[in-house]
């Protein structure tokens, strides 16, 4: 181990702060990819082991947030954006950059790839034939000017530290750490050059966050970091033990998205987009009340608007106009379909008290929708439509689940879907997404 790893871990198993001078190494050694994967896991451990302070975790966040282009913006229009910790069936960003943007809303989105047992924005986007999230900061910049947003991975250019240090962390375990998820989180949104910013912090069972006490922490962390950045920041704490809307997996998360998009598709999917987009418009003064607003970015997915800039953004990032076109009207025509749909029924009636959405993720990455190691190759066709939700009334026989996948189904793979699906004979209340809210 080098003397700067071993200082480095060394103050931070006897809870000390780290060196800034060392930090400011290590995070360089990082962005500029002198500093060894096996190096970077054991800081990495040690961090994700016996935590950091704030005023580190702040200094982390800086150093990343510097270790590449810091964009800025002299338009007139508002810069914002959102991020989310991470769920199952978290496709949010591909609505509501178009439908902010659509309200006079620059959005310069960064987003990742799959992180762990959840999916990734970016592994979404590129199951669309052409799509090219590697942009850089003039790229970004000229996009936003002229559509209103862009969805960008992170790159040479912007945030480096963070793109190395999340690829390592998706196949180390040390994703659910709180200074490591604020630094990676917020140090990409203030590159981003933002006035402000609404966090998602996914809570149950398929969030890094499996408690509230546990997300209100990481959420605090994120919202205190990001505003002593000078980025206006509030965070939702969100439920995620249900899969989110009615599609898993990355292609099929696109058909979806462009489902609402079109004015239709799940309603949970189209609340959690308004909730997080009324938000943003009532921080930035564009709305009188997050209602307003949550009205602001319903009405974007109905008159079309927000699917004009989607169809805007795809062009703007590699998708030929012709596939664009395409995608928007018949998206299941355009992107990788999977070979086999299995239909699953429920084995007896009642009212579906819960859907478990850690052990369709698990499933889904078993079968390619998520990496195991750094240079996994992901499989965009897999996944999950899911037919029925918290709430709904199921009668034997009834099929709940379509697992879209081109590997066999394992018995013991069956076997957990079956056990995914919890039914009570009482009736039970649809989800409610909100649990909280820290400014
Ligand atoms: N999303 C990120 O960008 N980073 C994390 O650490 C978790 C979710």
């Amino acid at each position: 181990m080098s003397n700067l790893i071993a200082r480095l871990c060394t103050a931070i198993e006897n809870g000390q702060s780290m060196e800034p001078q060392d930090l400011a190494s290590f995070i360089e050694g990082v962005a500029n990819r002198t500093l060894s994967i096996e190096a970077i896991t054991v800081w990495l451990k040690a961090v994700h082991a016996h935590g950091a302070s704030v005023e580190d975790t702040v200094a982390l966040t800086k150093g990343m947030m510097h270790s590449g282009a810091v964009l800025s913006w002299d338009s007139h229009r508002p810069v914002a954006d959102k991020h989310s910790t991470g769920g199952v069936g978290d496709k949010m960003s591909i609505m509501l950059a178009p439908a902010l943007a659509a309200c006079g809303v620059e959005v310069p989105m960064l987003a990742g790839r799959g992180l762990g047992h959840t999916g990734g924005t970016i592994d979404k986007l590129e199951s669309i034939p052409g799509f090219n999230c590697a942009l850089n900061p003039k790229q970004m910049q000229s996009m936003v000017n002229e559509i209103g947003c862009c969805i960008a991975a992170q790159n040479e250019a912007i945030a480096p530290a963070d793109g190395l240090l999340y690829a390592i962390r998706d196949v180390t375990s040390t994703v659910d750490s709180i200074p490591l998820i604020t630094a990676s989180i917020v140090s990409k949104k203030a590159a981003e050059g933002l006035k402000a910013l609404v966090l998602d912090v996914k809570c149950g069972r398929a969030a890094f966050m499996q408690t509230e006490q546990q997300a209100i922490e990481l959420a605090t962390s994120m919202v205190r970091t990001a505003n002593g950045l000078g980025i206006q920041t509030m965070a939702q704490i969100t439920d995620m033990n249900e899969p989110i809307g009615s599609h898993v997996g990355n292609a099929l998360e696109i058909i979806e998205s462009v489902e609402v998009l079109n004015g239709r598709g799940s309603k949970d999917t189209v609340n959690l987009v308004a909730m997080q987009g009324g938000a943003l418009l009532h921080l930035l003064g564009k709305a009188e009340s997050s209602e307003d607003g949550e009205q602001m970015i319903v009405n974007t997915l109905h008159d079309g608007t927000a699917a004009k800039r989607f169809e805007l953004m795809c062009i703007a990032q590699g998708v030929t106009p012709a596939t664009a076109k395409k995608l928007l009207s018949t998206p299941e025509n355009v992107v990788q379909r999977a070979e086999q749909v299995t239909e699953l029924k429920a084995k007896s009636s009642g009212h579906i008290e819960g859907i478990d959405a850690m052990v369709l993720a698990e499933i889904a990455r078993e079968h390619g929708a998520g990496r195991f190691d750094i240079e996994g190759i992901i499989d965009p066709s897999v996944g999950f439509v899911v037919l029925k939700a918290k709430g709904d009334e199921i009668l034997q026989g009834q099929p709940w689940i379509a697992v879209h996948h081109n590997q066999p189904l394992t018995i013991d793979q069956e076997k957990g879907l079956h056990g995914a699906l919890r039914l009570s004979t009482a009736p039970v209340k649809p989800i409610v997404r909100l649990l909280k809210v820290i400014q």
